[in-house]
């Protein structure tokens, strides 16, 4: 059985006491969240230990949303997979397309981040997606073909048993168009399929997470796909009860 996953990608946005207020909604709300989806929130560096604070105890658990590609020392301004893990987080949200586009994160910096994570014990959540003009080139297979085989395909079958995938269109992220179920099924069951090439049977335990514009009002339908097993919220994440309906879709 696969593990579905809702997680919440608050990216660029709460302060301390915002994000306390946004977890303490969440705990309060637990209860109505199936027992078998697991909840997972990704505040911004500095309000991870405070949200940590207020989850504790629960089953939520807490994510940072990069971490660095180098172990430690003179590196100004990064934040290691040792500090996110010391902190109390169980994942790292990995290759995030708006850390592709405006960072200049690529598949060799992604190898680095991913392996110093797992070392961690983390569980990366690596995010994969392509972008309005790739699919309207109809090059998307192509462009998800190469982000999971530069990266993925670096790790061995015990490493990657610990990665979560995510697939976000670009296209989909923050624009309120979200993918169909049927393209984001599509997408979904190709990257088993690409999965299984290098890994076998282990693909069918990989959860493969939907991300971009994904709301209380969508998740039923693209959660009910086979290979969909969650999602990576955004805009919607940042309102407990938003992020709870999503979570009770299931
Ligand atoms: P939105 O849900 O705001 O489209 O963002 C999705 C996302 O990028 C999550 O990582």
């Amino acid at each position: 059985m696969r593990k579905k996953i809702v997680a919440g990608n608050w990216k660029m946005n709460t302060t301390v006491s915002e994000a306390v207020e946004l977890a303490k909604g969440l705990v309060a709300s637990l209860n109505e969240v199936p027992e078998d989806v697991k909840l997972v929130v990704a505040p911004p560096f500095t309000n991870l230990v405070p949200v940590s604070d207020v989850i504790s105890g629960t089953s939520i658990a807490l994510s940072s949303q990069n971490c660095a590609d180098q172990e430690k020392g003179a590196y100004t301004g990064e934040v290691s997979a040792k500090m996110v893990k010391s902190v109390g987080c169980s994942y790292v949200i990995l290759g995030h397309s708006e850390r592709r586009e405006y960072y200049g994160e690529t598949s060799e910096k992604l190898v680095k981040k991913i392996k110093l994570a797992l070392g961690e014990g983390l569980s990366p959540i690596f995010c994969i997606g392509e972008k309005l003009q790739e699919r309207q080139d109809n090059i998307h297979f192509d462009v998800i073909a190469a982000q999971i085989k530069e990266v993925l395909f670096e790790l061995s079958a015990e490493e990657m048993a610990q990665v979560v995938v995510a697939y976000e269109p670009v296209w989909a992220i923050g624009t309120g168009v979200t993918a169909t179920s049927e393209q984001a099924q599509e997408i979904h069951a190709y990257v088993r399929g690409i999965l299984a090439e290098k890994f076998g049977e282990l693909a069918q335990e990989i959860s493969i997470l939907y991300g971009g514009s994904c709301k209380p009002s969508n998740a039923k339908e693209l959660f009910a796909c086979p290979d969909i097993d969650g999602g990576l919220i955004g805009g919607a994440a940042l309102k407990a009860s938003d992020f709870i309906a999503i979570a009770q879709s299931y």
